[in-house]
Protein backbone atom coordinates (compact mmCIF):
# COMPACT_ATOMS: atom_id res chain seq x y z
CA UNK A 1 0.00 0.00 0.00
CA UNK A 2 1.07 3.35 -1.15
CA UNK A 3 1.12 5.86 2.05
CA UNK A 4 3.35 8.26 0.66
CA UNK A 5 1.59 11.74 -0.69
CA UNK A 6 3.84 11.71 -3.50
CA UNK A 7 2.59 8.80 -5.06
CA UNK A 8 -0.70 8.74 -3.87
CA UNK A 9 -3.28 9.16 -6.28
CA UNK A 10 -4.97 11.25 -3.53
CA UNK A 11 -2.01 13.54 -2.82
CA UNK A 12 -0.92 15.16 -0.03
CA UNK A 13 -5.13 15.59 0.89
CA UNK A 14 -5.97 12.33 2.78
CA UNK A 15 -6.04 13.59 6.26
CA UNK A 16 -8.73 16.83 4.75
CA UNK A 17 -10.39 13.67 3.46
CA UNK A 18 -10.56 11.95 6.85
CA UNK A 19 -11.72 15.29 8.21
CA UNK A 20 -14.82 15.23 5.77
CA UNK A 21 -15.12 11.92 7.04
CA UNK A 22 -15.86 12.86 10.36
CA UNK A 23 -17.58 15.91 10.45
CA UNK A 24 -19.83 13.82 7.66
CA UNK A 25 -20.39 10.58 10.51
CA UNK A 26 -21.06 13.50 13.09
CA UNK A 27 -23.87 15.16 11.62
CA UNK A 28 -25.46 11.74 11.03
CA UNK A 29 -24.78 11.13 14.81
CA UNK A 30 -26.64 14.45 15.37
CA UNK A 31 -29.23 13.59 12.79
CA UNK A 32 -29.73 9.85 14.75
CA UNK A 33 -29.90 11.92 18.11
CA UNK A 34 -32.58 14.05 17.21
CA UNK A 35 -34.66 11.99 15.08
CA UNK A 36 -34.31 8.99 18.44
CA UNK A 37 -35.73 12.07 20.60
CA UNK A 38 -38.77 12.76 17.85
CA UNK A 39 -39.55 9.01 17.79
CA UNK A 40 -39.07 7.80 20.35
CA UNK A 41 -36.95 4.97 18.64
CA UNK A 42 -33.45 5.25 17.53
CA UNK A 43 -33.89 5.36 13.08
CA UNK A 44 -30.34 4.01 12.35
CA UNK A 45 -29.56 0.65 12.41
CA UNK A 46 -25.91 0.77 12.31
CA UNK A 47 -23.54 3.04 10.14
CA UNK A 48 -20.27 2.66 7.94
CA UNK A 49 -17.66 5.22 6.38
CA UNK A 50 -14.46 4.79 4.72
CA UNK A 51 -11.91 6.78 2.21
CA UNK A 52 -11.56 4.28 -1.05
CA UNK A 53 -8.56 2.41 -1.40
CA UNK A 54 -5.43 3.95 -3.34
CA UNK A 55 -5.98 0.29 -5.65
CA UNK A 56 -9.69 0.92 -5.87
CA UNK A 57 -9.50 4.66 -6.95
CA UNK A 58 -6.83 4.05 -9.37
CA UNK A 59 -8.78 1.34 -10.47
CA UNK A 60 -11.84 3.45 -10.94
CA UNK A 61 -10.34 6.09 -12.80
CA UNK A 62 -9.16 3.45 -15.02
CA UNK A 63 -12.85 2.06 -15.33
CA UNK A 64 -14.22 5.30 -16.08
CA UNK A 65 -11.19 6.33 -18.45
CA UNK A 66 -9.57 8.92 -16.25
CA UNK A 67 -6.37 9.89 -15.92
CA UNK A 68 -4.96 8.24 -12.77
CA UNK A 69 -4.46 12.18 -10.52
CA UNK A 70 -5.59 13.51 -7.59
CA UNK A 71 -8.01 16.21 -9.45
CA UNK A 72 -9.40 12.60 -11.04
CA UNK A 73 -9.82 11.05 -7.07
CA UNK A 74 -11.25 14.10 -5.50
CA UNK A 75 -13.46 16.27 -8.25
CA UNK A 76 -13.79 13.85 -11.12
CA UNK A 77 -15.10 10.79 -9.15
CA UNK A 78 -17.37 11.75 -6.27
CA UNK A 79 -17.25 8.56 -3.85
CA UNK A 80 -13.41 8.53 -2.07
CA UNK A 81 -15.12 9.56 0.86
CA UNK A 82 -18.47 6.97 1.34
CA UNK A 83 -20.71 6.38 3.71
CA UNK A 84 -23.53 3.52 4.40
CA UNK A 85 -26.49 4.44 6.25
CA UNK A 86 -28.46 1.61 7.30
CA UNK A 87 -32.00 2.37 8.91
CA UNK A 88 -34.99 0.77 10.38
CA UNK A 89 -38.31 1.49 7.96
CA UNK A 90 -37.96 3.48 4.52
CA UNK A 91 -39.28 6.40 5.70
CA UNK A 92 -36.24 6.74 8.00
CA UNK A 93 -34.36 6.66 4.69
CA UNK A 94 -35.90 9.87 3.56
CA UNK A 95 -36.29 11.58 6.89
CA UNK A 96 -32.18 11.53 7.14
CA UNK A 97 -31.60 12.47 3.59
CA UNK A 98 -34.25 15.35 3.96
CA UNK A 99 -32.03 16.60 7.36
CA UNK A 100 -28.65 16.14 5.56
CA UNK A 101 -30.10 18.30 3.10
CA UNK A 102 -30.91 20.90 5.64
CA UNK A 103 -27.06 20.84 7.41
CA UNK A 104 -24.75 23.83 6.83
CA UNK A 105 -22.14 23.64 4.31
CA UNK A 106 -23.70 20.36 2.41
CA UNK A 107 -25.38 19.99 -0.46
CA UNK A 108 -26.66 17.18 -2.31
CA UNK A 109 -25.56 17.76 -6.03
CA UNK A 110 -26.63 14.53 -7.23
CA UNK A 111 -29.46 11.93 -6.53
CA UNK A 112 -30.25 8.40 -7.46
CA UNK A 113 -33.31 6.56 -6.10
CA UNK A 114 -33.13 3.09 -6.50
CA UNK A 115 -35.46 2.71 -3.80
CA UNK A 116 -38.78 4.09 -5.97
CA UNK A 117 -36.56 3.06 -9.18
CA UNK A 118 -35.12 -0.12 -8.21
CA UNK A 119 -31.96 -1.71 -10.27
CA UNK A 120 -33.17 -4.53 -12.92
CA UNK A 121 -31.50 -6.82 -10.21
CA UNK A 122 -33.38 -5.82 -7.40
CA UNK A 123 -31.14 -3.17 -5.85
CA UNK A 124 -32.76 -0.78 -3.46
CA UNK A 125 -31.21 1.87 -2.00
CA UNK A 126 -31.34 5.80 -2.16
CA UNK A 127 -27.65 7.40 -3.02
CA UNK A 128 -26.75 10.91 -2.73
CA UNK A 129 -23.75 12.92 -3.61
CA UNK A 130 -23.08 15.28 -0.86
CA UNK A 131 -21.01 18.46 -2.14
CA UNK A 132 -18.96 19.32 1.48
CA UNK A 133 -18.01 23.42 1.86
CA UNK A 134 -18.20 23.78 -2.00
CA UNK A 135 -15.05 21.43 -2.65
CA UNK A 136 -14.97 17.93 -1.20
CA UNK A 137 -17.51 15.16 -1.95
CA UNK A 138 -18.95 12.18 -0.51
CA UNK A 139 -21.44 9.39 -1.32
CA UNK A 140 -24.28 8.38 0.84
CA UNK A 141 -25.78 5.45 0.65
CA UNK A 142 -29.35 4.99 2.78
CA UNK A 143 -30.96 1.78 2.64
CA UNK A 144 -32.94 -0.36 5.04
CA UNK A 145 -31.79 -3.55 7.04
CA UNK A 146 -33.61 -5.62 4.54
CA UNK A 147 -31.91 -3.69 1.45
CA UNK A 148 -29.21 -3.79 3.23
CA UNK A 149 -28.87 -7.78 3.63
CA UNK A 150 -29.89 -8.93 0.03
CA UNK A 151 -27.18 -6.19 -1.13
CA UNK A 152 -24.59 -8.19 0.99
CA UNK A 153 -25.60 -10.96 -0.83
CA UNK A 154 -25.69 -9.95 -4.24
CA UNK A 155 -22.10 -8.55 -3.84
CA UNK A 156 -20.85 -11.44 -2.33
CA UNK A 157 -22.37 -13.98 -5.08
CA UNK A 158 -21.26 -11.16 -8.31
CA UNK A 159 -17.79 -11.80 -7.00
CA UNK A 160 -17.79 -15.48 -6.39
CA UNK A 161 -16.60 -16.07 -9.92
CA UNK A 162 -17.53 -20.00 -10.12
CA UNK A 163 -20.64 -19.33 -10.82
CA UNK A 164 -21.91 -20.50 -14.21
CA UNK A 165 -24.36 -23.28 -14.45
CA UNK A 166 -27.09 -21.80 -11.66
CA UNK A 167 -26.63 -17.98 -12.75
CA UNK A 168 -29.80 -17.24 -13.99
CA UNK A 169 -31.82 -19.13 -11.82
CA UNK A 170 -29.70 -17.26 -8.82
CA UNK A 171 -30.24 -14.08 -10.63
CA UNK A 172 -34.07 -15.06 -10.78
CA UNK A 173 -33.91 -15.77 -6.89
CA UNK A 174 -32.32 -12.70 -5.82
CA UNK A 175 -34.70 -10.01 -7.71
CA UNK A 176 -37.49 -12.27 -6.22
CA UNK A 177 -36.27 -11.83 -2.59
CA UNK A 178 -35.46 -7.87 -3.62
CA UNK A 179 -39.31 -8.02 -3.90
CA UNK A 180 -40.37 -10.02 -1.38
CA UNK A 181 -38.39 -8.02 0.78
CA UNK A 182 -39.53 -4.58 -0.64
CA UNK A 183 -42.82 -5.48 0.44
CA UNK A 184 -42.11 -6.66 3.53
CA UNK A 185 -40.53 -3.39 4.40
CA UNK A 186 -43.95 -1.50 2.97
CA UNK A 187 -45.97 -3.67 5.35
CA UNK A 188 -43.19 -2.85 8.28
CA UNK A 189 -43.50 0.78 7.47
CA UNK A 190 -47.66 0.60 7.60
CA UNK A 191 -47.38 -1.14 11.25
CA UNK A 192 -45.20 1.49 12.67
CA UNK A 193 -47.09 4.04 11.60
CA UNK A 194 -50.16 2.47 13.05
CA UNK A 195 -47.92 1.94 15.95
CA UNK A 196 -46.59 6.13 16.02
CA UNK A 197 -50.50 7.27 15.77
CA UNK A 198 -52.20 4.70 18.55
CA UNK A 199 -48.79 6.54 20.71
CA UNK A 200 -49.94 9.97 19.55
CA UNK A 201 -53.95 9.43 20.23
P1 LIG B 1 -19.78 3.76 -10.28
O1 LIG B 1 -19.87 4.92 -9.31
O2 LIG B 1 -18.85 3.97 -11.38
O3 LIG B 1 -19.54 2.45 -9.58
O4 LIG B 1 -21.11 3.67 -11.06
P2 LIG B 1 -22.47 4.40 -10.78
O5 LIG B 1 -22.25 5.80 -10.33
O6 LIG B 1 -23.38 4.15 -11.92
O7 LIG B 1 -22.92 3.53 -9.56
P3 LIG B 1 -24.10 3.73 -8.55
O8 LIG B 1 -24.09 5.10 -7.96
O9 LIG B 1 -25.35 3.21 -9.11
O10 LIG B 1 -23.62 2.70 -7.43
C1 LIG B 1 -22.41 2.83 -6.79
C2 LIG B 1 -22.33 1.91 -5.57
O11 LIG B 1 -23.61 1.44 -5.16
C3 LIG B 1 -21.55 0.63 -5.82
O12 LIG B 1 -20.20 0.83 -5.58
C4 LIG B 1 -22.16 -0.32 -4.78
O13 LIG B 1 -21.66 -0.05 -3.47
C5 LIG B 1 -23.61 0.08 -4.79
N1 LIG B 1 -24.38 -0.68 -5.79
C6 LIG B 1 -24.89 -0.20 -6.96
N2 LIG B 1 -25.54 -1.16 -7.63
C7 LIG B 1 -25.44 -2.29 -6.89
C8 LIG B 1 -25.91 -3.62 -7.07
O14 LIG B 1 -26.54 -3.98 -8.05
N3 LIG B 1 -25.61 -4.50 -6.07
C9 LIG B 1 -24.93 -4.15 -4.95
N4 LIG B 1 -24.69 -5.10 -4.05
N5 LIG B 1 -24.47 -2.90 -4.76
C10 LIG B 1 -24.71 -1.98 -5.71
MG1 LIG C 1 -21.34 6.30 -8.45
Amino acid sequence: MINNSDNSIYGPYLPELEQVRTRLMDEIERIRTDLSDRLGMDPVEHCLSRIKTEESMREKCRRKGLPETVDSALFRIHDAIGIRVVAAFVSDVYRIRDLLSQVNGLRITEEKDYIRHAKPNGYRSLHLILLCDEKWYAEVQLRTISMDTWAALEHHMRYKKKISRNLPLIEAELKRCADELASTDLSMQTIRDMILEEETI
